[in-house]
């Protein structure tokens, strides 16, 4: 394993952003991760985990060691008429996963197509699109402690998922450096189309197969998500604030264009995307940094943009929409800072 030295981070973060850490490394293996975490050049510097940094906002230089994983295998654990459970390897491409089961019939993530990032981010946000949540399909995740080396395992229940929340932003924040994911993905599998952009899109289609769910999935993010190749984003930027469900209907009366999304009984999630285009801020542009014209829960990293430029602006964007409706609007990504 090589662990380079002042590494140029711009080409490994999806919003494109400048920033050096002064230690980088891709482990392998477990043993590679373990090596690493042993090794006693990094023992007191903070660790930062990136995948494949599709989530991750850098204003500064990193003073430590940036870990990506890269732990690729992929094995059936165990099969049933009905299931099959697949560990993955961290380091796989999100989407290339997806593709791996679309291809060979096995349902549960094709709902989650087209998400940039790394398998071993997918529990840490459990990540979540058309009607899908990666913690439908996750049963274990395995991991080591970065204090101890241990390595450890957590069944699903025990990671505390939640509306791109799990243990891993929690209690175990900073902790961890995931390994593998393990997924149950059905055998016979039974779309879901409920999402209303889906169902749209398929309307058309008799009995849409896992592969049409997938083509509509991904052509509904081109039309509307930018692609980090052309310009630096990191997708959704906010989350949606989940609100009590009488204040919402209270705003919906005065808004009728707003749509409600279902949430935990006697709460609703109000689209952010809809808060911010509200505001007047979409499609803006204000030097190097802008809200995408057709999402407005997209911000952009033009380039030459900085950190702290697109931090300020996220905040501006955050305090106009508290101002206009008493609303809090919370980051999805993570600042990344080492001091
Ligand atoms: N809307 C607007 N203006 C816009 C865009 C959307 O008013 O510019 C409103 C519309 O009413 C629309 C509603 O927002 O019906 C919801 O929009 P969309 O279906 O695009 O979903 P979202 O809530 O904005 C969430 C996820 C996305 C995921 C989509 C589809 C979060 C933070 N984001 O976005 O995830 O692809 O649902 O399920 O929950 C990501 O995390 O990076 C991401 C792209």
């Amino acid at each position: 394993m090589i662990v380079e030295r002042d590494k140029d981070l711009k080409r490994l973060n999806t919003l494109g952003l400048s920033a050096k850490a002064v230690w980088y490394a891709a482990p392998g293996s477990v043993k590679e991760v373990i090596e690493l975490l042993s090794d006693t050049r990094f023992t007191a510097l903070p660790k930062l985990v990136i995948g494949s940094g599709s989530n991750t906002l850098f204003c500064e230089d990193y003073n430590g060691l940036v870990v990506r994983p890269a732990i690729m295998d992929i094995s059936i654990s165990e099969i049933s008429d009905k299931s099959l459970k697949l560990k993955v390897g961290a380091g796989v491409d999100w989407d290339k996963f997806v593709a791996y089961c679309v291809d060979r019939g096995w349902g549960g993530v094709e709902n989650l197509s087209g998400i940039p990032g790394c398998v071993g981010a997918s529990p840490v946000q459990n990540i979540g699109a058309y009607g899908s949540e990666a913690k439908d399909t996750i049963v274990l995740v395995d991991y080591i402690d970065i204090c101890t080396l241990q390595q450890r395992r957590l069944t699903a229940p025990e990671c505390h998922f939640g509306y791109r929340e799990s243990i891993f932003k929690q209690e175990l924040k900073g902790k961890t450096i995931i390994t593998y994911v393990t997924f149950e993905l059905a055998l016979n599998p039974v779309v879901n189309t409920t999402y209303a952009d889906v169902k749209e899109r398929l309307k058309s289609a008799e009995n849409p197969t896992l592969y049409d769910i997938r083509k509509a999935i991904i052509d509904i993010r081109k039309a509307k998500l930018p692609d980090p190749a052309e310009v630096g984003n990191a997708g959704s930027f906010f989350k949606n604030p989940i609100v009590e469900e009488s204040f919402a209907e209270k705003l919906m009366e005065s808004n009728p264009t707003l749509r409600l999304y279902p949430s935990s009984p006697g709460f609703t999630k109000i689209p952010a995307a809809w808060l911010i285009e509200q505001c007047g801020f979409k499609g803006v542009r204000e030097l190097n940094v802008g809200v995408h014209k057709n999402h407005a829960l997209v911000l952009l990293a033009y380039e030459g943009a900085t950190g702290r430029e697109l931090l300020e602006f996220a905040q501006k964007i955050k305090r106009t929409v508290k101002a206009r409706f008493s609303i809090d609007i919370d980051m999805e990504v993570n600042v990344t800072a080492s001091s």
